[in-house]
């Protein structure tokens, strides 16, 4: 058998816990073509919810037109039009009996594109790698592709996964985005996805500042914490490794509240110890220091950068979570110079995303890396 847990990428069907609120609301803003703004840190599952939600807007609506792109994915203007060339296509191809060939598509692109077969023989257009100015040739594709969503006749949407990366790309692209949207209306569900700090600092340092009004807001919470138990106990049923309502909740516990560590955990933790034997808390605290080391070069990596003190403190934060981080013993037994200090030392490393505030205390964001700074 397989292992029944995954992390990493975007999960979808059974791999997929809980988040049914969220599910109903963003299904049906997409298919009423109102604008969301998906907001979470990373690994909350944002890119799982949406590709979910696009699933189930495909189940129950006619015929309709999503249009998903992953900006991280892209690294010059010309890759992103291209995606947006190819996703408009295949959108327009799905389930329809007659296709539009791949050549008359192409053509209602004012940028045209090139049209190649792919090896398993479908169509892929692309933009053609010679264009002169690619961040204006992005710009047109963007608003034919509006366009084309717009006339479709179902619902239809616009994915821009990891959106605070948009300005890197073309700083002009919120505005045209929300130029866009206002020009069209309720016939197209606009839904940006990003990390809450990163989009945050897009809408306060004024990037992106115009779509701040023309979204929903969707904050991504954890998952519930029940849920998350069900699910780690049903997926092991489905692998057939025993484990009772106890240890379920420790592999929970232990790694709240991202679901990418929960799985992270539950994955190193299902091949742990006996396969015959039901896992125990000694399985568990045994996968959590294997899984740990495993990224060994990679937080040995993220440490290094970091001065003396903020190391000490991190590794302070690793042992117990603190709410008064600039209190007079935390100064002392960090060895940084006083509580301002601190705060920045704090500050920095929120930045970087190695500690995070959460319910009032300051704390290692990955629970991976707190295991690994307390060998
Ligand atoms: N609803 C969920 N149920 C179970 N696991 C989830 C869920 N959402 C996310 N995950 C886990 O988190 C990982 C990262 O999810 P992803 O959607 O890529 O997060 P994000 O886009 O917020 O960074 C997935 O590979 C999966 O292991
Ligand atoms: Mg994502």
């Amino acid at each position: 058998v397989s292992n029944p847990f995954r992390y990493g990428e975007e999960v979808s069907g059974a791999l997929f816990a809980g988040r049914s609120r969220e599910l109903d609301v963003l299904v049906g803003r997409m298919s009423d073509g109102i604008n969301v703004t998906v907001e979470a840190p990373r690994r909350y599952g944002k890119s799982s919810l949406m590709r979910v939600a696009v699933e189930q807007l495909a189940a129950q609506a006619r015929d309709p037109w999503v249009v998903a792109v992953n900006l991280m994915r892209s690294s010059f203007p010309g890759q992103l039009a291209s995606d947006l060339m190819q996703g408009v296509y295949r959108a327009s191809c799905r389930g329809r009996r007659a296709k539009y060939r791949a050549e008359d598509f192409a053509k209602r692109f004012r940028v045209r594109p090139v049209v190649e077969i792919d090896p398993s023989g479908a169509p892929r257009l692309s933009m053609h790698p010679g264009t002169a100015d690619p961040p204006k040739e992005l710009r047109s594709v963007l608003e034919d592709t509006y366009h084309e969503l717009a006339a479709a006749p179902g619902p239809s949407v616009l994915v821009l996964d990891e959106f605070q990366e948009s300005t890197r790309l073309d700083p002009g692209l919120p505005q045209l985005l929300k130029a866009l949207a206002d020009a069209h209306g309720a016939s197209v569900s606009l839904v940006l996805a990003g990390s809450h700090r990163h989009l945050m600092e897009m809408l306060t340092g004024g990037v992106g500042a115009p779509l701040h009004k023309m979204s929903e807001p969707l904050a991504l919470g954890p998952v519930d914490h029940e849920e998350m138990v069900r699910f780690v106990r049903s997926r092991m049923a489905h692998g057939g490794r025993a484990i009772t309502a106890e240890v379920a909740d420790r592999i929970v516990t232990l790694c709240e509240p991202a679901p990418h560590d929960i799985q992270r955990l539950a994955y190193e933790a299902y091949r742990t110890g006996e396969p015959d034997a039901a896992l125990s808390d000694t399985d568990v605290a045994v996968a959590m220091r294997e899984s740990a080391y495993r990224t060994s070069a990679e937080y040995a990596g993220r440490i290094e950068a970091l001065a003396s003190g903020q190391r000490t403190l991190l590794s302070m934060l690793a042992e117990q979570p603190l709410t008064q981080p600039t209190s007079r013993d935390v100064v002392r037994h960090s060895g940084l110079a006083n509580g301002s200090s601190v705060a920045r030392a704090l500050s920095l490393m929120a930045q970087r995303e190695l500690v995070v505030q959460r319910d009032g205390a300051w704390r290692v964001s990955d629970p991976f890396l707190a295991e690994w700074l307390r060998r």
